[in-house]
């Protein structure tokens, strides 16, 4: 058997204190593959955006263990930390993220910048995202004048551009009509199919959910028995 890719196990996550004390994950295992789709599910306030945080390493469990790769993640700390979750991760969400008043290009090669590559490699590379994303005309345009599929599909660049294992995805179509969010919602699952990129999503919408190898359903902060996939 392959080691997973991330492996989480007996996970709880509680907010606040005292009275504000709120438990939203509680006792949450699951193990996730290399090159699998997954949606997680579940009304609001159930837990999604949570547990995708802790998966993505964005925050760390009350309890419980995480894995990645095998690999232990409560040591890693600070540089480290942010280094793995800087070249392994992607990230999609609903809110785009994107710096207003600068340029496209500079924002899809942010991470390239975290990551200390050079001025001449980011911009080929971040050309070459937004090429493939199909904006490459729109590199030097200011990120605020994009139409809404444009700024997701910006944010998707940026998510490529360190050719990361895995694409974490918070309601990526959320803010986009429906033939907008479709063809969003087709890149992301190309990128899984031809590239191998681990999708994970978190989503109301039923038929991204249907898309998806794997459906992972929240309720009030536990995960439900899982459907095997046809
Ligand atoms: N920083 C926080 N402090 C206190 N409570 C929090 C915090 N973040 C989340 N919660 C609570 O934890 C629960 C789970 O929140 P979470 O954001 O994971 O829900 P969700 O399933 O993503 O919901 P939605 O579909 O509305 O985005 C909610 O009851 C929420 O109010
Ligand atoms: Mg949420």
């Amino acid at each position: 058997m392959t080691t997973p890719l991330i492996s989480i196990t007996d996970v709880h996550k509680t907010y606040g204190r005292g009275p504000n004390r709120f438990e939203a994950l509680r006792g949450v295992s699951l193990e996730i593959n290399a090159g699998e789709s997954i949606a997680i599910i579940g009304k609001s306030g159930s837990g999604k955006s949570t547990l995708m945080h802790l998966l993505a390493l964005l925050d760390a469990p009350t309890d419980g263990n995480i894995a990645l790769e095998g690999v232990d993640t409560s040591r890693l700390r600070g540089g480290a930390l942010n280094g793995t979750r800087n070249k392994t991760f992607g990230f999609v969400f609903q809110q785009f993220f994107l710096t207003p008043n600068t340029s496209v290009l500079d924002n899809v090669v942010l991470p390239l910048k975290i990551a200390g590559v050079r001025r001449g490699e980011r911009k080929r590379r971040g050309l070459a995202a937004l090429e493939q994303l199909d904006l490459a005309d729109k590199a030097r345009n200011k990120s605020t004048n994009l139409s809404g599929g444009q700024k997701q599909r910006t944010v998707i660049a940026r998510a490529l551009v360190n050719n990361p294992r895995v694409i974490f995805a918070d309601e990526p179509t959320g803010n986009l009509d429906t033939v907008t969010g479709g063809v969003v919602e087709d890149i992301l699952f190309s990128l899984n199919r031809e590239h191998g990129i681990t999708l994970i999503v978190v989503t109301h919408d039923e038929d991204l959910a249907a898309r998806c190898d794997r459906r992972i359903h929240i309720r009030d902060g536990v995960i439900l028995p899982e459907e095997v996939a046809a």
